[in-house]
């Protein structure tokens, strides 16, 4: 079938660990990380153009400010990629719907480069051509940044490396979340370099993935899940952001079972107990003055997936 347009939706992450090592010959760090998809989708549109007309990109949603229109925009190289892979001329319109906060360490650029992948894979089916799906995906995912394969995938999963060696991790049950969306945006290189600075010249150790978290994943246990999420991205976000150890403060005194900043920040997420208890926390935090908006949401969700076609 000839498509002409193609719309896929995909989730935002949060990492419910972020174990970052030392700093890598290639400049990247060293992680072991849980990935999380949670239920905040950012939607990619990809629209067949005429023969010719080349790539084009708009932006829309509440979040779309900063977002780049040209080759910058990772959703665009995603395009390029994909089509020199496959010998395709690419005369394609995006159109990115945003939800996902931008620059605010919930992977959102990553969702769309995915998303722009399985749009332009499905919607590439002339000339007896067949999508080359998920896994003949991957290494262009991981080519366009750390995050990108686990946009693909969703669910759980381990990351390590710099993020884009993915294991599948043992999760029973649904997690309940309230996710604090700050104001602005902070950058992901900025955040590394911060943390890299205040470690200083102390010796770093090999991140590793603690038995306690995986355990209370496969548990179920939201009550250990939340005792055991860390971000070693953390102490250097707020560094950068002081304002956002007044929210994460105002999350821990509302009873949330873990307080974190999301990736390298700045949203901050909250795990609660159960869906009245997000009800409360998101309140509470709305009431209390210490972000943008707050979302809630549950996790995990599937990762890029094919919503409409025409
Ligand atoms: O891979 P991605 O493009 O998302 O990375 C953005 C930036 O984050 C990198 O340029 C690097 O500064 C930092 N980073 C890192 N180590 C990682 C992942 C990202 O230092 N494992």
């Amino acid at each position: 079938m000839l498509r002409t347009s193609v719309v896929v939706r995909v989730p935002a992450k949060i990492n419910l660990l972020l174990a970052v090592g030392g700093v890598r010959p290639d400049g990247f760090h060293d992680l072991a990380t849980v990935f999380h998809a949670v239920g905040l989708y950012d939607e990619i549109v990809v629209t067949a153009g005429i023969p010719g007309a080349g790539i084009s990109l708009a932006v829309a949603g509440t979040n779309a400010q900063g977002v780049p229109l040209d080759r910058h925009n990772l959703a665009w190289r995603a395009v390029e990629l994909l089509a020199a892979r496959e010998g395709i001329t690419p005369d394609v319109h995006l159109e990115l719907r945003k939800a996902i906060p931008v620059a605010g360490g919930m992977a959102g650029g990553s969702a769309d480069a995915a998303g722009a992948l399985v749009a332009c894979d499905h919607l590439w089916t002339d000339n007896g051509r067949r999508p080359i799906g998920r896994e003949a995906l991957e290494p262009l995912a991981a080519q366009l940044g750390s995050d990108v394969p686990f946009a693909l995938h969703g669910g759980t999963f381990v990351g390590l490396g710099r993020g884009e060696r993915l294991t599948p991790a043992l999760a029973r049950g649904e997690l309940h979340w309230v996710i604090a969306i700050a104001d602005g945006e902070l950058s992901t290189p900025e955040v590394y370099a911060e943390c890299d600075r205040l470690r200083g010249s102390s010796v770093v150790p090999e991140p590793f993935v603690p038995d306690e978290l995986m355990a209370a994943l496969a548990a179920g246990d939201a009550v250990a899940v939340g005792r055991a999420m860390r971000n070693d991205l953390q102490p250097a976000a707020i560094a950068l952001r002081p304002s956002l150890a007044r929210t994460l403060r105002v999350g821990e005194e509302l009873g949330a079972l873990g307080s974190l900043v999301s990736g390298s920040g700045p949203s901050c997420v909250f795990l609660a107990r159960d869906a009245d208890h997000a009800t409360d926390l998101a309140v509470g935090l709305s009431g209390a003055d210490v972000c943008r908006s707050v979302r809630r949401t549950v996790g995990p969700v599937p990762g890029a997936r094919v919503v409409g076609e025409h």
